[in-house]
């Protein structure tokens, strides 16, 4: 995978995926050292591009590179020249000119991460393009269900929220279905894709109970209040009562289920005060293993023999 694009999940195979995996498990170790830290990127540099906020997923690919012990920059978009109307285009020719050997883009728009792996000599990472895809997310949580089920196959995985607009939804769609398991969306209709049974392969549920019934994994996603309320559903409140998880209606699955949330949390919207912070909730694990995943990635686009 030296020197190759990670754009999306949808152009995985299975056998990249779990190639990325068995390299994060490898990765997992060095989280635990004393000295967390090993000389495999030395003398690369990685550039983190990122136009919209977040802190797990940027946070966690400046440590990944840093305990590879890669340079990593951090652009900062506000301190930058594109506050002086330097076009995307320039800003990341700018960057790639400095030969960076992998630059982390994330972007609102989606597909800004293609277009410029089109023109960049380092090979690009995507950090999430808008309502596409966020394929490193789904790859820690493809790790994280690894490590919690000892298994993918045959897994009953819930994804409960705003589907249709959630580039997590996506992406941890195909891989799950690329890993063998069953996968099933619930929401409100507003939030559903209308032809997603068809177009993604899942089923499609608007009855929470029904959902989850004998679910392995139950991963709630983010609302996005700032933008959705009154366009997709009534009310928070509504949606909360209806959609929002808690120990009474996770009795549904299966005794032994994990609630998953890819961050950040709306705390008694999507998930219960308890349930955020308590098992089966694997929220911090999923954190934790967002970090060696991410130096598996770095570790194979941008390892020895690189661009
Ligand atoms: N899950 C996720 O992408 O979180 P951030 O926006 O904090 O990176």
């Amino acid at each position: 995978m030296i020197g190759r694009d990670i754009l999306g999940i949808e152009d995985l195979s299975r056998e990249d995926i779990d190639t990325i995996l068995e390299t994060a498990e490898r990765m997992q170790e060095i989280g635990n050292r004393e000295v967390k830290k090993v000389p495999t990127l030395r003398g690369r540099t990685v550039i983190n591009l990122f136009f919209e906020p977040s802190t797990r997923t940027q946070t966690s690919f400046e440590i990944a590179g840093k305990r590879l012990a890669a340079d990593v920059v951090n652009f900062s978009v506000s301190g930058s020249s594109v506050s002086k109307r330097e076009t995307l285009l320039d800003t990341a020719k700018t960057l790639d000119a400095m030969d960076p050997d992998a630059v982390v883009v994330r972007h609102k728009v989606a597909g800004v991460p293609h277009r410029l792996a089109k023109v960049l000599k380092a090979p690009v990472i995507n950090a999430g393009d808008g309502a596409h895809e966020h394929p490193s997310q789904a790859l820690l949580d493809m790790l994280t269900v690894r490590e919690q089920k000892g298994r993918i196959e045959g897994l009953t995985i819930t994804i409960i929220g705003d589907i249709a607009h959630s580039r997590v939804a996506r992406s941890n769609i195909y891989g799950f279905k690329k890993l063998g398991a069953e996968v099933r969306v619930a929401g409100p209709p507003t939030m559903l894709p209308a032809d997603v049974e068809k177009s993604l392969g899942v089923k499609a549920y608007t009855n929470l109970a029904e959902a989850i019934e004998g679910a392995d994994v139950v991963m709630a996603l983010r609302i996005q209040m700032e933008r959705l309320e009154g366009a997709c559903f009534p009310s928070v409140r509504e949606y909360a009562a209806t959609f929002g998880l808690d120990r009474a209606k996770l009795r549904y699955a299966k005794e032994d289920a994990i609630v998953m949330h890819p961050g950040p949390v709306n705390r008694g919207v999507e998930l219960s005060h308890d349930l955020a912070d308590d098992r089966p909730s694997v929220i911090l694990d999923q954190v934790r293993n967002g970090v060696a995943l991410r130096m598996a990635l770095l570790y194979l686009v941008a390892g020895r023999g690189g661009h």
